[in-house]
């Protein structure tokens, strides 16, 4: 059992939650995830590792209440316990001295970029941030990226903070004043990360991008996170999640995505029903 020490409520959404995991906090580099299964019998999900504490022994955990499982988490106060929580895991982010990277966040991936952001300023790059979601109240972390990055660029789909639009017409407009960029990292839906590397490919700027697809035992056993990457079958938690985004097969991604729609909706209704 792990303790949740603290929790709130980031935006409608949103949760952010800190737990004593010293271990983890120890082991844990920029870009790894962990799985967690909140109470017995529930289901395994993976989840960045937002932030950690190595003082205190905390991780920070911020997700988004999308079904059943982050619903259940969600459920659980600050003071209770998660059943099982296992990590870090996944292929922490190449971090070096490029030059200038551009690292791009978008909903929920706003908070996961936090520690990559981190890492590759103390590693001496230039950083500039880009963030973007849906409407002012989704710009998770705004003041902690803004002190973590040497500049932060803002978008929400409607302007009602910062440009109007996407992270991907703010990417065009850094890529059209030609200013040199060495490597763009984004994290977020896969419209967004699709997007992004097709603003970069035809500039033969590196882009790298941390796939989402659904994941089970998460060690590299079941395959179900498998994707495509350069024609070649990858498992996205064991080799990944950061893969080079020119190399894969969005259209694959999105399609293993979407079958387990309607039993993913009965599960959430269920535990909807069950919590009230
Ligand atoms: C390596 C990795 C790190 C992640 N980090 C975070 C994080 O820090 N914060 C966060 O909020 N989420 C993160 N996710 C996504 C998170 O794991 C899913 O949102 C979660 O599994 C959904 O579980 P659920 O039972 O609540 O919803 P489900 O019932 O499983 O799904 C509800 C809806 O969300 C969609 N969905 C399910 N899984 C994913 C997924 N992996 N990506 C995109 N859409 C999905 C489904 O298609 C469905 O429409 C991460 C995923 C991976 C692979
Ligand atoms: S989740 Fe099972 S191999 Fe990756």
């Amino acid at each position: 059992m792990v303790k949740i020490l603290k929790k709130e409520r980031l935006a409608e959404n949103i949760s952010r939650i800190i737990v004593a995991a010293p271990h983890i906090a120890k082991a844990a580099k920029p870009g790894q995830f962990i799985v967690i299964i909140p109470t017995e019998n529930a289901e395994r999900i993976p989840l960045t590792i937002a932030d950690k504490d190595l003082e205190k022994g905390t991780i920070s955990i911020i997700f988004q209440i999308v079904g059943a499982t982050t619903k259940l988490l969600d459920s659980i106060p600050a003071g209770g316990e998660i059943a099982h929580l296992l990590g870090p895991l996944g292929v922490p982010s190449h971090i070096e001295k490029f030059g200038t990277v551009v690292v791009i966040g978008g909903g929920v991936g706003i908070a996961e970029i936090y520690p990559v952001v981190k890492g590759l300023k103390e590693a001496g790059n230039k950083v500039v941030t880009i963030i973007g979601a849906r409407c002012k109240e989704m710009l998770v972390y705004q003041e902690e990226l803004r002190i973590a990055s040497s500049e932060l660029k803002v978008t929400t789909d409607n302007g009602a903070c910062g440009r109007k639009g996407f992270v991907s017409d703010e990417l065009k407009d850094m890529i059209a004043t030609g200013e040199k960029i060495d490597l763009v990292i984004a994290v977020g839906p896969v419209p967004m990360m699709r997007v992004c590397c097709d603003v970069t490919k035809p500039h033969g700027i590196k882009t790298m991008v941390s796939l989402n697809p659904i994941m089970l035992d998460a060690t590299g056993m079941c395959g179900v996170c498998r994707v495509s990457v350069g024609g070649q079958t990858k498992f996205a938690c064991v080799e990944g999640p950061e893969f080079d985004g020119h190399q894969v097969d969005f259209a694959d991604l999105v399609a293993r995505l979407k079958p387990y729609k309607d039993v993913e909706k009965k599960a959430f209704d269920h535990v909807c029903r069950l919590l009230k």
